[in-house]
């Protein structure tokens, strides 16, 4: 089931300009290159990332997976630019984004990030369309919000407003918006930590289903062990560590596990 990387995408120099040492070395679609996150709290240093390393190749669906406190929202505040690391290299689709400032932040958030929480986000009153409306407002090349709103199955509920929603359509809404960005990245951090399970099924089976008819790079968080069945890849964070990388050749559709 297991095995090492062995699909390893050339990345095109030409369109990326960037050198010839790096394009040697690249090779991954995001690369996470010994990244350091220290929180300093008075003399007291907390170090929520100690040293991380991976990586994520283009249509890949990951699972990060690990105890609570270990780093995991960290690890994804910092890829989705919400964050930024002390220390370390991070390498988007040829872009090193931790050399970004600010601004150039805000543009990777805005045009390459969608992002989906645990307790959804949506702006109450705005209706199903205008919160999906709303966030392709601030990006380049955003997917026709109606087909979007079809596609996670609330076609008959886009004039509602999120209180007349339950959880799980509730962040389908949050699905739709983050996938109308047209992102190059859907970050997930514990999407189904606040629904039931048969929902939380139809949510992971909605994320799953997206990343491979997208070719979208989908990392999803969870506490879940059984979740990891279905990631392409798994990683597996402990005390701001790295403890395993898996491969899994042959990911499980969310049907068919169990939890
Ligand atoms: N702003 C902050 N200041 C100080 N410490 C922080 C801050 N944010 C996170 N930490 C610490 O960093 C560590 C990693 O936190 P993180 O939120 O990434 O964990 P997690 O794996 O997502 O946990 P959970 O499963 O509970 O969400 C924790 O020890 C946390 O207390
Ligand atoms: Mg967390």
């Amino acid at each position: 089931m297991k095995k090492s990387q062995e699909f390893i995408p050339q990345v095109k120099k030409s369109e990326y300009n960037i050198s010839d040492e790096r394009a040697e070395l690249m090779s991954a679609y995001i690369e996470f290159e010994n990244v350091k996150k220290i929180y300093s709290m008075g003399e007291v240093k907390i170090a929520a990332l100690a040293g991380v390393s991976f990586t994520i190749e283009k249509g890949e669906f990951v699972v990060i997976a690990g105890a609570s406190g270990a780093g995991k929202s960290t690890i994804l505040n910092i890829l989705g630019g919400m964050d930024t690391c002390s220390e370390g290299n991070i390498y988007v689709d040829g872009t090193k984004i931790s050399d970004f400032n600010a601004k150039e932040l805000t543009t990777y958030r805005r045009y390459d990030i969608g992002f989906v929480f645990q307790f959804y986000n949506l702006v109450q009153n705005l209706t199903v369309k205008e919160n999906v409306e709303l966030a392709t407002q601030i990006c380049k090349n955003p997917l026709n919000i109606d087909e979007t709103i079809e596609a996670v199955g609330l076609k008959e509920r886009a004039g509602n407003f999120p209180a007349q929603l339950s959880g799980g359509e509730q962040q389908r809404v949050a699905i739709a918006r983050a996938l109308a960005k047209n992102p190059k990245l859907l970050l997930c951090d514990e999407p189904t930590g606040a629904l039931d399970y048969a929902t939380g099924k139809q949510i992971l089976k909605l994320l799953q289903d997206t990343c491979k008819n997208h070719g979208v790079s989908v990392v999803v968080i969870t506490h879940n062990l059984a979740l990891t069945a279905m990631g392409d890849k798994v990683i597996k964070v402990r005390n701001g560590l790295i403890e395993s990388i898996e491969i899994n050749e042959h990911p499980l559709p969310v049907e068919r596990i169990e939890y």
